[in-house]
């Protein structure tokens, strides 16, 4: 049934058929219609960062935005969501067209530029008519025109903001469409950053008596070793986990593509060997002293359990949901159960 949908939602510009769906999908979500046709998830909770999900698969961050429709979401089984990037003030991102459909590589390449509505509008969404009963992550960012010298103030108001309404937080220092974003990832502007962001997480913590875990997303455009040198400072920093991957600048496998050399962050199956390796060589480093949320390029069940296999804990997916649909959730969650049932190889 979906791939009919799709067919249809394919042929309208991409940023309409998003809204589109998700107004149908929520709106589905209130009339209570989908119990019937959401996809049967198998029980498997896990335990990451402290916190209880009702399976591992989850929603990356992007597609919610502005937390307008993470009751829906969450009704079609999703172990968790993560709604965002938010900044603190809206901002409108970038011109139009900026998110472009590549379907001969089941991939995406998109500019959006941290569109959000605001963190005012996204805490009301969270406050007002929450259904969703499962792990709620807000991913925040910085606005586009704070200079990047004081990044860590925006990253501050929206932990401050979200603080005490999130099950975790998410610092996205990895979109390729916020200019600078990116160099925050490294050395010792990363640590100083992580710094902050964990002496106001424990300021927190202290005064509302709660412990929300935050994860760092990071981007797969890194070499080896400076995958290896962000993963101890992360773990230096005291902070909570490693989200890996955001999409990628490369163009590889889809040069000549329509589409294939617009600016901006690519995902889907291009980015799946490239965000699988990062986690491979985070783990390496790590050795489970932090957990790993593994995503990018997840189109099949065997992609996903391809992550945990490379390390991850809990993975996520957006561009395969786009192109699957919520089958592609019921089957990464089987396809994960299946995987740590099997005795290891060789064994
Ligand atoms: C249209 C679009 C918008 C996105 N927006 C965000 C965002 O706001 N914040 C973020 O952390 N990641 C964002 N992402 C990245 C995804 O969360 C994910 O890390 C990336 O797409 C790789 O996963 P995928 O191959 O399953 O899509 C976005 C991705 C897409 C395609």
């Amino acid at each position: 049934m979906y791939s009919l949908l799709r067919n249809c939602l394919f042929r309208l510009d991409p940023e309409i058929a998003h809204e589109l769906s998700l107004d149908w999908l929520s709106a589905a979500e209130r009339l209570r219609l989908l119990p019937l046709f959401a996809p049967k998830i198998p029980a498997n909770p896990v335990e990451v960062m402290g916190l209880t999900f009702a399976n591992p698969v989850g929603l990356a961050a992007g597609l919610d935005k502005n937390g307008d429709h993470f009751n829906a979401l969450g009704a079609l089984g999703f172990g968790f969501i993560e709604i965002g990037t938010v900044t603190p003030l809206p901002q409108a991102g970038n011109p139009l067209p900026r998110l472009f459909r590549l379907p001969e590589q089941q991939a995406i390449i998109n500019r959006m530029g941290f569109n959000n509505k605001g963190m005012h509008h996204l805490l009301a969404q969270v406050q007002s008519a929450r259904r969703y009963q499962g792990v709620l992550g807000i991913n925040i960012g910085k606005n586009k025109q704070t200079p990047d010298d004081l990044a860590l103030q925006d990253y501050l108001l929206g932990l401050r903001a979200v603080y005490a309404h999130a099950h975790y937080i998410t610092i996205n220092i990895s979109s390729p469409n916020t200019p600078g974003l990116r160099n925050l990832q490294f050395g010792e502007t990363l640590r100083q950053l992580l710094a902050g962001v964990k002496a106001e997480q424990q300021a927190l913590a202290a005064q509302l008596g709660l412990y929300v875990p935050i994860a760092v997303k990071i981007a797969p455009d890194m070499t080896d070793e400076e995958l290896t040198e962000t993963a101890q400072t992360v773990l230096d920093s005291g902070l909570d986990a490693i989200i890996a991957t955001n999409t990628t600048i490369s163009r590889e496998g889809v040069e000549g593509l329509k589409h294939g050399d617009e600016m901006g962050g690519l995902s889907g199956a291009p980015v799946r060997a490239k965000s699988t390796h990062a986690i491979g060589i985070l783990a390496g480093h790590l050795r489970g002293r932090l957990p790993i949320i593994g995503v990018g390029g997840i189109l099949t069940g065997e992609d996903a359990s391809e992550k945990i296999r490379a390390g991850a804990s809990l993975v996520q997916i957006y561009s395969g949901f786009l192109y699957r649909g919520p089958t592609l959730i019921e089957e990464a969650a089987r396809a994960i159960a299946l995987a740590a049932s099997e005795p290891p190889a060789g064994g």
